[in-house]
């Protein structure tokens, strides 16, 4: 079966998302792009030339590309502020909507486009492809295991000097809301644990080189008492961490550490007598399904399936909202300076 999809948002992102869609015959196979839209049309025309992308319909108004190719996907990679027009705009059209990451800009429009996509009977899922990497599946793996016990503690450092101009430079809460989502949705899933609520300082460090919010450090409280810390900066020059976030989970028998890139450390109590008991390592073996490691390709390949079958996407936009509350609920204690409940 071969489905036809629409791109929306021809800029950076979405050469990522057909490198995916070429990346393998199958998937050159299940999906076919018969239509790429952007506000401006010549980065459009651009992307389709890029990518060798002939007999797609080509245009800047959405409505009109929808119309006239009447496809079953919507592809969607704006930037935030447009995300919900945009997704409204698919699922109206009857199109099941695979969007970019964050899956809105405030839990009003997310709670709405949940309830059209369930009303509309239509696959709505959101990108995480940070969560789809071995690093991150090796990590749920051991923890699932029961090997260093049950978890008590994830805490994660990012930092980082990336300087990208664009949208990201202008925009408000910037490590949170571009940046930030992809580790706490990490921590949900690695921990498998229900976040109930938030307390974060955001600042925009001196010598930062973005309007708003380049660093945060929040401290989340997950359900059976479990917390989760977060300490980034997307303007912090030097020695960088991984883009992943440098890992440390913390279980009742032991504990993991990964540096987000090919470095993870496992171990349990060791047997040596006095204060410190030394440590006794443990193998943190691969992840059990080598096609849920790549990235975009793995997601899609993981919204296609839902559709195919009628099961959920792992991502589906009513379990992914959960990482959204994170963000905006970090984004509001921020601002208010108490902590914030974000409980589903
Ligand atoms: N998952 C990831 O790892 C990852 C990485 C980078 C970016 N992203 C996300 O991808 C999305 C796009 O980011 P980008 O870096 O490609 O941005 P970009 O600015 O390079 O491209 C966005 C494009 O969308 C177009 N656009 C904006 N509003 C539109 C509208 N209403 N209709 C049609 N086109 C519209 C713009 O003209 C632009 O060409 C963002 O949500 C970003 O957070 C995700």
């Amino acid at each position: 079966m071969t489905y036809n999809a629409v791109l929306c948002g021809c800029g950076a992102m979405a050469k990522g998302w057909l490198r995916a869609l070429q990346a393998t015959p199958q998937m050159q196979e299940a999906v076919r792009v018969v239509g790429l839209v952007d506000l401006d049309r010549a980065t459009a025309e651009a992307l389709a030339a890029e990518f060798n992308i002939r007999n797609a319909v080509i245009g800047t108004d959405l409505d009109v590309v929808l119309t006239e190719t009447k496809p079953d996907i919507l592809f969607d990679v704006v930037i935030p502020v447009a995300r919900h027009s945009v997704v409204k705009t698919g699922l109206a059209y009857g199109c099941h909507v695979l969007s970019e990451k964050p899956m809105a800009t405030s839990m009003e429009e997310a709670e709405y486009l949940r309830r059209a996509a369930k009303d509309a009977g239509r696959v709505h899922a959101v990108v995480q492809n940070r969560r789809f990497i071995s690093g991150v599946r090796r990590m749920c793996r051991l923890v699932e295991s029961g090997v260093i016990g049950q978890v008590t503690g994830i805490h994660c450092d990012f930092f980082l000097g990336p300087h990208f101009g664009g949208f990201r430079e202008q925009m408000d809460n910037v490590l949170l809301l571009d940046m930030a989502i992809h580790t706490f949705d990490a921590a949900r899933f690695v921990s498998g644990k229900s976040p109930l609520s938030v307390y974060c300082v955001e600042t925009n460090p001196v010598g930062s080189w973005y309007a708003h919010g380049a660093a945060a450090n929040a401290i989340f409280r997950f359900a059976d008492d479990v917390v989760f810390t977060y300490r980034g900066s997307w303007c912090a020059e030097g020695e960088r961490t991984s883009w992943e976030s440098a890992w440390r989970i913390v279980g009742s028998k032991g504990m993991l550490t990964w540096d987000g890139e090919e470095t993870f450390k496992a171990a349990v109590a060791g047997t040596e007598p006095g204060l410190l008991h030394g440590f006794t390592p443990v193998d943190v073996p691969p992840p059990y399904n080598d096609e849920e490691t790549h990235g975009h390709t793995s997601v899609i390949s993981d919204f296609l399936d839902a559709i195919r079958t009628g099961r959920e996407p792992e991502t589906v936009s009513h379990d992914n909202i959960k990482s959204l509350a994170m963000v905006l609920g970090a984004i509001e204690s921020a601002k208010s300076g108490q902590p914030v409940d974000i409980a589903a």
